[in-house]
């Protein structure tokens, strides 16, 4: 059954006070405090939903997470139930020191619809191509560049990829120049860089390389509905993070996971601004309101647009 458009709103309130509670502590150099009260402000305000939502990506797992801790329970514990997965701030970096690109994420899905990534690396690769065997995880650099190519009718050098600037990347980047194709480094912030893809207004054709997994499957969300191509496989350091991710049921660690193996049936996305990015504006406070803008989608409605609420900013944090 879809999820009700009622919905919408009440989740892009999440994401809005979960942005405001964080945005306070912008260019405080405090990435615990802004993470934290990011999560405080998520979990109060998914906890005034009438339904039953299950975090399948949260903060990590309970003995390590007090709260929004993998299968946890949130809402009034009534119908409908739903699968959630949140990253309360997406870039703590962006929002201790101050720059572009922090995020307030989550997704929705009908119940047992969404992967359960754990806490490692993810191979990616999303483009604005949905057709399969244009862009493929398995693919060499080159090859999805000239497929890319050949398929969008524009020279290497006209298509802009857009990747984490770090040092496991440098093969990957080192191609792309050879190729002359155009390179949006980004510091932090992959959901945002993957989801770069779903406008023209972006400038970016293809968007790949290694993040976090959690990131990979909240980005995924939005991918499904914007009809984007998303692959990812998760990367796996120690035997310590096998286990783990098997105890989680995933039996193959070396899987390519498509778009439809990571998230099916309807689903919400949601993400707010903190700080301002390419994606979206950050918060901004007016009097004793506040403005927030989300980048909302809800598949079965095909909703795909920037909602921008102005809202009261409670008195206390148990308004
Ligand atoms: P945090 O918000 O948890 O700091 O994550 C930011 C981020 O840049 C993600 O967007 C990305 O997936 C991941 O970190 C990349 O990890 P690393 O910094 O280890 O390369």
């Amino acid at each position: 059954m879809a999820i009700d458009k009622e919905f919408i709103d009440q989740f892009v309130n999440v994401t809005s006070r979960a942005a405001l509670a964080s945005s306070y502590l912008v260019g405080k150099k405090d990435k615990i405090s802004a993470d934290k009260a990011a999560v405080d402000a998520m979990r109060s305000e998914l906890n005034k939903i009438n339904f039953k939502g299950k975090i399948v990506i949260g903060e990590g797992e309970l003995d390590e997470a007090p709260m929004l801790f993998i299968g946890e329970i949130v809402g009034n514990n009534n119908d409908p139930e739903f699968d959630i997965a949140v990253d309360p701030l997406e870039g703590t970096n962006f929002v201790a020191n101050n720059l572009p690109g922090a995020l307030s994420v989550i997704a929705v899905s009908e119940k047992n619809n969404l992967l359960h990534a754990p806490e490692t690396y993810m191979e990616k690769i999303s483009s604005k191509v949905s057709e399969n065997g244009v862009v493929d995880l398995d693919f060499s650099v080159k090859k999805n560049i000239n497929n890319l190519s050949d398929y969008l009718n524009k020279n290497p050098e006209n298509l802009t990829a857009c990747i984490l600037d770090r040092p496991r990347h440098k093969k990957i980047i080192d191609e792309l120049k050879k190729l002359k194709v155009k390179i949006k480094f980004i510091s932090d912030g992959d959901v945002s860089g993957a989801l770069l893809v779903t406008d023209q207004k972006h400038n970016v054709d293809l968007f790949l390389g290694i993040g976090g997994g959690p990131e990979g499957v909240l980005a995924a969300t939005a991918l499904d509905a914007f009809n984007c191509s998303f692959q990812g496989r998760f990367l796996f350091k120690t035997e310590e993070d096998k286990l783990r991710a098997k105890k989680m049921g995933i039996d193959n660690l070396t899987k390519k996971y498509e778009l439809n193996e990571i998230v099916s049936g309807d689903t919400i996305f949601c993400a707010t601004g903190i700080t301002n990015g390419d994606l979206i504006s950050g918060i901004k406070m007016e009097g004793d309101k506040f403005v927030s803008e989300t980048l909302v989608t809800h598949k079965s409605t095909n909703t795909k647009k920037i909602l921008k609420l102005k809202k009261k900013i409670y008195r206390n944090k148990f308004d």
